[in-house]
């Protein structure tokens, strides 16, 4: 059966850019956009327009520059905001502009200090101006994942008729559970009589650590656009992880879905993305930390060294990672310091192996991790014992 496609929209350009000290120039942001588009993804955010001349001339600039992927700018329900983004995109081979308003009773009332009713004729007004210059544009509903269902069903409806193509339901501070986000998307799928006539876009910030699988629940309900970053960074704690997404579909090929995204680039852009954001990725982060693919307890390294799948559900290959290490702890066994000797060109008997163990014991207690200098002063030491007796 053929997957049903997911679009990949990626937002590190411009929620992943907000981050304090994340901050990119043009020439850095439009360097990560062609990387991005060459990694296979199907919609770039390259900025928010209005809010400086820099981000306005990076979005320009970009515009220019991609071919293959769409070029979305973002704005406020605000007709300057949308003709500013407009303008940046004027030379996008396919432009998106991305508008829209909060839609919680949050943002109603404390943010605009307005009304249900008002709020969606502005909705609807918002995605008006952006359609006098493009025909692909996106709504958001910020803090949807807070919004009354009923409410965020009729806002939904009233701006698919005014023309919105894809429909952005974030839940922008990430405070629902996998099953509630799920079950948001699953009723505007049955209550949104046009919700056909549009995508719909799961966009999870990360306050609780769900924002990937909201995104995973948010598609299985019925969307098919995933807003994520790479290395999952953006506001606070961050946004849905593009890496993360991306495996979770590829690894679980039952759900019929499918992305566009070249898997063996995943670890080099997000060195990249880290370097050029200086923003240091966490060694445990899937798919693209420092310690996603090495085993370092003696139960885990004898199950690795007899078969790799034993504890590896992804081959670092197919993500572009270096291949898996074996990391030698006071927590590690035998045999891992057996293939860590064999691969120094010691090969040891079980009886050396035994008594190497207990020498590597007294070293590891004392080391985080015992490293190869360790283990040659060891083998050459046990060596030379050997001939002397
Ligand atoms: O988190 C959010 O709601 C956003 C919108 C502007 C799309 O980033
Ligand atoms: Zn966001």
């Amino acid at each position: 059966m053929p997957k049903d496609r997911v679009y990949i929209f990626d937002t590190t350009l411009r929620d992943g850019e907000q981050v304090p000290g994340c901050k990119l120039n043009t020439i850095e942001k439009l360097e990560l956009a062609l990387q991005l588009e060459d990694l296979g993804v199907d919609i770039i955010e390259a900025g928010f327009p209005i809010s400086s001349p820099g981000d306005f001339e990076s979005v320009s600039q970009i515009a220019k520059h991609i071919k293959n992927a769409t070029v979305c700018g973002l704005s406020r329900a605000v007709q300057k905001d949308i003709e500013t983004a407009a303008q940046a995109l004027k030379h996008a081979s396919k432009p998106r502009i991305h508008t829209g308003i909060g839609t919680s009773d949050y943002h109603i009332k404390s943010k605009f200090n307005s009304t249900r009713e008002e709020i969606l004729q502005r909705a609807i007004q918002c995605v008006k101006w952006a359609k006098n210059f493009t025909d692909d544009v996106e709504f958001y509903a910020e803090d949807a994942g807070r919004t009354d269902n009923d409410y965020l069903a009729k806002v939904i409806e009233a701006v698919i008729s005014a023309g919105a193509t894809v429909v952005n339901i974030p839940d922008t501070t990430g405070y629902c559970l996998p099953y509630q986000y799920g079950e948001k998307i699953a009723y505007l799928v049955n209550n949104v009589p046009n919700i056909d006539k549009a995508v719909i876009s799961c966009h999870c910030h990360n306050d609780l650590g769900l924002a990937t699988a909201n995104s995973i629940s948010g598609v299985i309900a019925g969307a098919r656009q995933i807003e994520c970053t790479v290395n999952g960074l953006g506001e606070r704690a961050g946004n849905t992880s593009l890496e993360e997404v991306v495996m979770i579909i590829r690894q679980h090929k039952h759900l019929g879905f499918c992305t566009n995204i070249k898997t063996e680039q995943l670890n080099p852009i997000s060195r990249r993305v880290s370097d050029t954001m200086r923003m240091p990725v966490q060694p445990n982060k899937a798919i693209v930390g420092s310690n996603a693919f090495s085993h370092s307890s003696g139960i885990h390294q004898d199950g690795f060294l007899k078969n790799a799948l034993t504890y590896e559900i992804i081959n670092p290959e197919e993500v572009g990672a270096d291949s898996s290490k074996i990391v030698l702890t006071a927590r590690s066994g035998r045999s891992a310091l057996a293939y860590r000797f064999q691969k120094l060109g010691f090969q040891f008997d079980r009886n050396d192996i035994d008594e190497l163990y207990n020498t590597f014991l007294s070293v590891a207690d004392k080391k985080k991790e015992v490293e190869d200098p360790d283990l040659v002063a060891m083998a050459k030491q046990h060596q030379k014992s050997t001939v002397t007796l």
